[in-house]
């Protein structure tokens, strides 16, 4: 089986630099594409309170027969639930529909910074890490700006920071700022939902490379350093995504793809996007 790599958290934890995605995975096809995806090889499965489909991750987990201390299992602080006894309840109700004892990671979702206070939220994950239950806690969506409060008043820097990047949002700044202060980025929608596929300097080079064009974009992201978690429901794609490890790209394939950069988001803006109830 294939050997992924990991990287080392801030915090001495080893998380896998490859893993799967589940958001939009319907409930009833999520214990059974998670449970493809660790039969593939994946070890690291991100999951959401918001995606609805914890349970069934969850039910994957126990039925894999796979050691629970082999699987990084990640979540996330649903959006609404910010003020800090409502992040500690929200935390249990995870650990419950996961059916676990722990967690690997646990990320505030989003920053919400209209919302609330999410410094203040991230208190809550201090003492949940405090309390042993997750062995690392991050921030997801946070632009450096909301970072830097953190920083200025938390205890603990944030391990992680999961945050759109692809091909045509290379996120250059925020990758930086999260390097510099030991944050690992993670990078979510890594092929941005299949928009960066028909790209043509990437249909180029996995012609060169003899890859497919999800492959060299994941080993695009691989090679800058990131986390990643494709997401897909269909078994050969997810076979595809985790055969990424038998090439290199050269350094001017890695230019070349980082050039394709305009900005463009496929989600929300963090600096704008606020929960509404
Ligand atoms: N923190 C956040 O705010 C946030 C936001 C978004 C996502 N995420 C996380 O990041 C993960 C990945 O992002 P994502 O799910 O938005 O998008 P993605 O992984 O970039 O793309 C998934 C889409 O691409 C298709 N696909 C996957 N592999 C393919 C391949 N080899 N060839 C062609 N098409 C392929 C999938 O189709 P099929 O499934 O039909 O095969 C699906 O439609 C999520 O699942 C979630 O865990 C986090």
């Amino acid at each position: 089986m294939t050997a992924v790599p990991s990287i080392e958290l801030n915090n001495g934890v080893e998380i896998p630099q490859l893993g799967f995605g589940t958001y939009q995975i319907a409930p009833e096809r999520t214990k059974e594409a998670v449970l493809s995806a660790l039969e593939v090889g994946y070890r690291h499965i991100d999951t959401a309170e918001m995606y609805g489909n914890e349970k069934q991750v969850g039910e994957a987990v126990r039925a894999s027969g796979i050691d629970r201390a082999d699987i990084f299992v990640t979540s996330k602080l649903n959006n609404g639930f910010h003020a800090p006894a409502d992040a500690l309840k929200a935390f249990d109700r995870t650990l419950d529909d996961l059916g676990l004892d722990h967690l690997d990671l646990f990320l505030i979702h989003w920053p919400l910074p209209g919302v609330g206070d999410f410094a203040e939220t991230w208190n809550a994950l201090e003492e949940i890490y405090a309390s042993g239950r997750s062995r690392a806690i991050g921030v997801s969506n946070f632009q450096p700006p909301h970072l830097r409060r953190i920083l200025a008043e938390g205890g603990i820097v944030p391990a992680v920071n999961q945050i759109e990047v692809h091909p045509y949002l290379t996120q250059d700044d925020a990758r930086a700022f999260d390097a510099e202060h030991g944050i690992a980025t993670e990078a979510w929608s890594p092929i941005a939902q299949g928009k960066v596929l028909d790209d043509p300097t990437i249909g180029r080079i996995a012609a060169r490379v003899g890859r497919t064009p999800a492959q060299v974009t994941l080993r695009w992201h691989l090679q800058r350093g990131d986390i990643v978690f494709p997401k897909s429901v269909t078994h050969a794609r997810v076979q595809e995504n985790f055969d990424v490890f038998g090439f290199t790209l050269t350094g001017e394939d890695i230019k070349a793809i980082s050039a394709l950069n305009r900005d463009e988001r496929t989600g929300p803006d963090p600096d704008t996007f606020n929960y509404t109830g």
